[in-house]
């Protein structure tokens, strides 16, 4: 959703802004632009289309200078045209403004700033800001954003430069993220750390009602109504290589790749030593609240929601815990009715997903105890939260999510164990079970990546790489495996998919099957196996091609599928983790072999900031 890069300080900001956006590029790539202040002049260009279109202006016309702010857009108002495309200036192209976020009010503020005589040059609700600071200005460009501000309705991160106060960075934040990065006589700003590591570890987040006045040697942070704020400076513990593709060719095969060593990661330190008992110290939690919690409420969107489908089944089963599941969205506009003692968990790859934040604010409203799963930490969703459990997935740049989504899975598998412990409902012979399995699945996993072969044959196979339609079918455990394979193939091949209840196939999807409609069953080793064959079954009998993933030994399974991908061998409740791995390929490996831009997939962005 928009990604803001900004710079100050003693060098040229124009290259270390463009290499921050290309970082952050993930979080939209319809247009971008940038503006830079020199010698009381602003410089702006902008450019449609992803970052190679900007960089190629700049290369043909380059413009330099400190500070600097560069924006890379994801549209919510107008078109992707050179006209919306960020920074956005005021009528005396003296104040530069780059924003993510949308603000409510835009026609009210634009329809009195027209009265006053402003022309508008584009269809945003940001350039409305640009002309309100001018409107405010007296000479001090700090003064005249945070007296803009106060007008101000709506969700906001800001970056803001002006010829006429050389030197000066503003930031402000209301409701999407920024953070300011310390360096050595120099800062940065940017919608999030990724985008700084190159530079600087040091961060300070910016909170929800803060405006930064920000120059080389110093920082200074206001509320809205001017009272000086402090901010802690944090180090953020991710690396350069991390954010790097290390020789794939793209950053969701890298981040496939990685969930061998994500998987080890979410249980490292976490299994105590008598293998019977997880240590999640971490959460830093009363065990009081988890013991006596009478019911859980799991919110999030898209893949992350997939994987809390799978912690209410985890949940449920191995601690006896009864679980809701909501889409975030869905979550806060219904009458929450939460018992008291309840506990809240939203899970989020960024931290920053604006639906589970609102969600997770009606809870506490509600009075729940908030603890999240959240990848990014220092998120916003991360910093709300009365307990976080971290998923330690790494950076996860790919549009497409998949290594976050394992990592939650896992998470939520340890969690289950966890509460299934301290609350007595699981014996330490169960736990011990499930733990030293667990132990084995980052080897199952590099097993499944090591095995693509029926894979790529897949891809490569017209029936399914040029198919207009796909359905996924699974149960219990991998129904929502099924939601997640169909929601991989459709981001980023933009194959239409359908996810199903492998039972619920025949009460309205059979209508489609013909051999021109594949479909893919999940069917490892589990309780419901036979009866997902006899659903195979049922769409053989209509020319349905098949793909079916299933364990190594199943023998019988070839009978009735076109095509076999094996998995290894583990306890039901632990398969999603392996069953999601050729999923993911699949529609990794159809997107490249349709042509399609699989780390930036059409419409979509990493971090969807709006509600
Ligand atoms: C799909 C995908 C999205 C996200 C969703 C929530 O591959 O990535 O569906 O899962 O937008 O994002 P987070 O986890 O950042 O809250």
């Amino acid at each position: 959703m928009c990604g803001i890069v900004g710079y100050v300080g003693p060098k040229d900001g124009v290259g270390i802004v463009l290499d921050g956006l290309r970082r952050l590029e993930y979080r939209g790539y319809d247009s971008a632009g940038i503006s830079a202040v020199r010698d009381h002049t602003l410089d702006s260009v902008r450019a449609v289309g992803k970052l190679k279109a900007l960089e190629a202006k700049l290369t043909s016309a380059p413009i330099h200078g400190s500070p600097v702010i560069g924006h890379t857009r994801w549209a919510t108002h107008g078109v992707p045209s050179e006209a919306n495309a960020h920074p956005h200036t005021d009528d005396a192209l003296a104040i530069a403004v780059v924003h993510n976020g949308i603000i409510e009010n835009y026609l009210e503020l634009g329809a009195m700033l027209r009265a006053t005589g402003v022309q508008f040059r584009s269809e945003t609700d940001t350039e409305v800001i640009a002309h309100l600071i001018r409107h405010y200005y007296r000479g001090d460009l700090f003064a005249a954003v945070t007296r803009a501000l106060q007008d101000v309705r709506g969700a906001y991160a800001f970056g803001i430069v002006s010829k006429d106060d050389p030197g000066v960075l503003i930031a402000a934040r209301n409701g999407s993220p920024l953070v300011i990065g310390v360096g050595d006589n120099e800062h940065y700003i940017a919608s999030d750390a990724t985008a700084l590591i190159k530079y600087t570890r040091r961060v300070m987040y910016l909170d929800d009602g803060q405006a930064a006045e920000i120059r080389a040697d110093r920082t200074a942070i206001h509320d809205l109504n001017g009272k000086l704020q402090s901010l802690e400076v944090k180090t953020v513990d991710w690396d350069l290589a991390m954010a790097e593709k290390g020789g794939y060719p793209h950053f969701m095969l890298k981040e496939i790749h990685e969930q061998p060593e994500v998987i080890r990661n979410v249980l490292r330190g976490r299994v105590a030593a008598n293998g019977a008992d997880v240590a999640l110290d971490d959460i830093k939690l009363a065990p009081e609240i988890l013991v006596k919690c009478p019911r859980i409420f799991i919110v999030a969107c898209g893949t992350a929601w997939h994987s809390g489908l799978i912690g209410k089944r985890l949940i449920e089963s191995i601690a006896k815990v009864p679980v809701e599941v909501d889409i975030a969205s869905e979550f806060r506009y219904r009458d929450l009715l939460l018992p008291p003692g309840s506990v809240v968990i939203p899970v989020t790859q960024s931290g920053e997903t604006a639906d589970t934040l609102e969600a997770l604010r009606a809870a506490r409203r509600a009075g729940a105890t908030i603890l999240s799963l959240v990848n990014v930490q220092g998120s916003t969703i991360a910093r709300e939260s009365n307990a976080v459990l971290p998923l330690r997935a790494g950076i996860e740049m790919g549009v497409a999510s998949t290594k976050a989504y394992t990592a939650m899975v896992a998470a939520f598998a340890l969690l289950a164990i966890h509460l299934g412990r301290l609350r007595g409902s699981l014996a330490p012979e169960a736990a011990g079970a499930l733990l030293s399995d667990f132990l084995r699945i980052p080897d199952k996993i590099a097993a499944c990546l090591a095995n693509q072969r029926t894979i790529l044959e897949c891809a490569s196979d017209p029936r399914f790489r040029d198919a207009a339609s796909a359905l996924f079918l699974g149960r219990a455990y991998n129904y929502p495996t099924a939601l997640e394979g169909a929601l991989k193939l459709k981001e980023i091949s933009y194959i239409h998919a359908e996810g199903y209840g492998a039972g619920e196939m025949k009460h309205g999807p059979i209508a489609l099957v013909t051999d021109k409609l594949p479909s893919v069953f999940i069917a490892p080793q589990s309780a419901t196996r036979d009866k997902i064959v006899s659903n195979m079954q049922e769409v053989r009998a209509r020319n349905g091609v098949i793909l079916a993933i299933a364990t190594e030994g199943d023998a019988g399974i070839a009978a009735h599928a076109e095509k076999v991908v094996y998995i290894p061998p583990c306890l039901e409740p632990l398969s999603p983790l392996l069953t999601t791995i050729p999923l993911q390929l699949l529609a990794y490996h159809i997107s490249v072999n349709r042509g399609c831009d699989v780390d930036q997939p059409r419409n979509l962005a990493k971090s969807v900031t709006v509600e």
